[in-house]
C-alpha cells in the first residue's frame, strides 16, 4: 500500500454495482430497489449464471422496467470469479469509473454504499470490512465467523497483505485500479477470487482503504459456500504464498563469492 495522501486522485466516474447471482430469485428484486434507493445515481450490472431457479428471467423483467439495470446472462455456473471478471470486463467495456462488487442476499447492505464510495475519492481500491474496529457481523454462524477469521489471517500472514479482510466480497474499484491488476490472467473460481484481487492490489502499489461494514447473513436463499471452495481457496493462497517466498529467496540472494563473477 502506497502513501495515498500523497497522491492527488481524479474525481469518482459513473458507478456500476455488479451482483453476481445464482439461485437469488427471493433476493434479486428486494436488493435492487435497496441499491436504487440508497444510491440513485447508479447503474447495476447482474451477472447470472443460468440460474436454474429463473433468477435471470426476473432480472431481464426488473430491467425492462429500469432502463439502469442491466443483465448479463452466462451459460452456466462457473464461481463467483468468473462472473466478476465477465462483469468487470462489461462495465470498463462501457465507460464506468468505478465498479462496486455486492452479493444479492443482502449481506452486503446498499445503505453502506455511500460510505465506500465517499472513501474511494481518497483511494485506489475499497474493502467493506468484518475485521477492522466498527465491523460487524449479525447471524453468521460461529462456523463461518472462524473459517473466514481464519483464511484472512492465513491469507495476511503468508501473502504479506496488511488487510483484515481479505476474503470479503464488498468493494469498490476505481476502473484505473481494475485494469492495473493484469484480470486477463486470474484463474481463481470461487471465494479466493477476493483474495487474488486484493494481493495483486497490494502488490501492484495501490492505495487500499478499508471501511468498516455490518455484514447481515441472508435470511433467504442458501449460501453457495462449498468444500471445494474452501479447498481452492487454501491451496490458491498456500501456492501464492510459496511461490512469493521462493521467487524473493532466488531474486534477494545477496551477491557473494559462490556468486557468478559478472552476474
Ligand atoms: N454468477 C454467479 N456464479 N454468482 C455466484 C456464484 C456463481 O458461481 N456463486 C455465488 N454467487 C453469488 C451469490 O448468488 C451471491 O449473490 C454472492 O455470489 C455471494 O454468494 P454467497 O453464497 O451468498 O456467499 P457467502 O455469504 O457464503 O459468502 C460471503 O462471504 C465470503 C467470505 O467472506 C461473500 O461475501 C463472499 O464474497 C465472501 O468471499
Ligand atoms: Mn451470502
Amino acid at each position: 500500500m502506497n502513501d495515498g495522501g500523497q497522491r492527488r486522485y481524479g474525481p469518482l466516474g459513473r458507478a456500476l454495482v455488479i451482483i453476481p447471482t445464482y439461485n437469488e430469485a427471493e433476493n434479486i428484486k428486494p436488493i435492487v430497489s435497496r441499491v436504487r434507493s440508497a444510491v440513485p445515481d447508479v447503474d447495476i450490472l447482474v451477472a447470472d449464471d443460468n440460474s436454474p431457479d429463473g433468477t435471470g428471467k426476473i432480472a431481464d423483467e426488473i430491467s425492462a422496467e429500469d432502463g439502469r439495470v442491466h443483465v448479463l446472462h452466462r451459460k452456466g455456473k462457473e464461481g463467483l470469479g468468473a462472473a466478476y471478471l465477465a462483469g468487470f470486463r462489461w462495465g470498463l467495456e462501457h465507460g464506468y469509473g468505478v465498479l462496486v462488487e455486492m452479493d444479492a442476499d443482502g449481506s452486503h447492505q446498499p445503505e453502506e454504499l455511500p460510505r465506500l464510495l465517499t472513501a474511494l475519492k481518497g483511494a485506489d481500491l475499497v474493502l467493506g470490512s468484518r475485521w477492522v474496529p466498527g465491523g460487524r457481523i449479525v447471524n453468521w454462524p460461529k462456523s463461518r465467523e472462524y473459517i473466514s477469521r481464519g483464511g484472512s489471517l492465513y491469507s495476511r500472514v503468508l501473502l504479506d497483505v496488511p488487510i483484515r479482510d481479505v476474503t470479503g466480497g464488498y468493494r469498490a474499484f476505481r476502473s484505473e485500479t481494475l485494469a492495473g491488476l493484469g484480470l486477463d490472467d486470474v484463474a481463481s473460481a470461487g471465494y479466493c477470487f477476493q483474495v487474488d484481487l486484493a494481493r495483486r492490489a497490494v502488490a501492484a502499489g495501490f492505495h487500499v482503504v478499508e471501511v468498516p461494514i455490518t455484514f447481515v447473513e441472508r435470511e433467504r436463499g442458501d449460501s453457495k459456500m462449498s468444500k471445494d471452495i474452501l479447498v481452492e481457496a487454501l491451496w490458491r493462497v498456500t501456492a501464492w504464498g510459496v511461490g512469493a517466498r521462493a521467487g524473493r529467496l532466488l531474486g534477494k540472494r545477496p551477491a557473494g563469492p559462490s556468486s557468478p563473477p559478472s552476474s
